[in-house]
């Protein structure tokens, strides 16, 4: 097993290799990531691994996903840890493309995905699904896997990709794996480092406040009264600003109206602030037996 992964930084060095591995008939994974990589992202790789003879991951700071008040240039980058982590798991090869590589001067092609990019997420950072929608049509045709691994922390990307991936006939297997979350419930998450130590004490709130809608909504409650009660508590305990905290229905995303009718699955999704800290989480929810 190799503890260095081989590192690509072109395109048409991926594509080189990923032509050599199809030749020997292999199948291929790719887990897109941005580095800064924590057991969450870890669990993609180990599906990867799993589910596949060769496996690329990508490490990428996608400018275009982030506006510019938000945190470019200050996200967390470890390039060297990253490649060890990942090496040490037996990743075949780590894809470093620099900005230039991934978007050549007068680059001016964008995928967007109306639908499953509009609410939540797509409403307060509206570039952002964008620029995670062009940036993964790239990536996904640059290597060509057989699958390609996202965590369901974020949900909605999830939804978006697997929509783009269907609308635009990209041969991929599009991969939603758990979200992989600290002892008292936190998600993890790259930008969990900037949180000072009294916002990290505060931070497990956010999902236990979402598992008490949860239980509210399962119990027949009615959604929009459930989600009114979960924001004041995040409120009440120092998110500030909540962005959301809304229940949709888990396929479609659509809003609910009343009491989540049996049957139907839904799930509850929030972000908010705890200091300069923006914090996103989801779960499931369906009526109790
Ligand atoms: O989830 C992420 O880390 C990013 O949004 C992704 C999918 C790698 C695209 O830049």
């Amino acid at each position: 097993m190799p503890t260095t992964p081989e590192i690509v930084r072109t395109v048409g060095g991926l594509r080189d290799r990923v032509a050599i591995w199809r030749r020997d008939g292999g199948r291929v994974g790719l887990v897109p990531t941005m580095g800064a990589l924590h057991d969450g992202h870890l669990a993609l790789v180990r599906r990867s691994l799993d589910e596949s003879d060769r496996t690329v991951v990508s490490i990428f700071v996608n400018p275009t996903q982030f506006a510019p008040h938000e945190d470019f240039e200050t996200y967390p980058r470890d390039e060297a840890r990253d490649i060890a982590a990942i090496g040490a798991m037996g990743t075949d090869v780590a894809y470093l493309p620099d900005a230039s590589e991934m978007y050549a001067d007068g680059f001016t092609t964008t995928v967007s995905v109306a639908g499953p990019s509009d609410g939540l997420c797509g409403a307060v950072r509206p570039h952002f699904f964008q620029g995670v929608a062009t940036v993964v049509s790239k990536l996904l045709l640059q290597c060509l896997p057989d699958r390609a691994y996202f965590g369901e922390k974020d949900y909605q990307q999830l939804l978006v990709i697997k929509r783009l991936v269907r609308d635009l006939d990209i041969p991929v297997g599009v991969v939603g794996v758990p979200t992989v979350r600290e002892s008292d419930g936190l998600a993890l998450s790259s930008r969990n480092a900037y949180l000072s130590d009294a916002d990290r004490k505060t931070a497990p709130l956010l999902n236990a406040t979402m598992r008490q809608v949860a239980d509210k909504v399962a119990h027949g409650d009615d959604v929009a009264m459930a989600e009114t009660w979960g924001r004041v508590q995040l409120q009440d305990n120092g998110f500030d600003p909540v962005d959301y905290l809304e229940v949709r229905d888990a396929d479609t995303l659509a809003p609910i109206e009343g009491a989540l009718a049996p049957r139907r699955l839904g799930r509850v999704f929030a972000a908010a602030y705890l200091g300069k800290t923006r914090l996103i989480d989801n779960i499931p929810v369906a009526r109790a037996p």
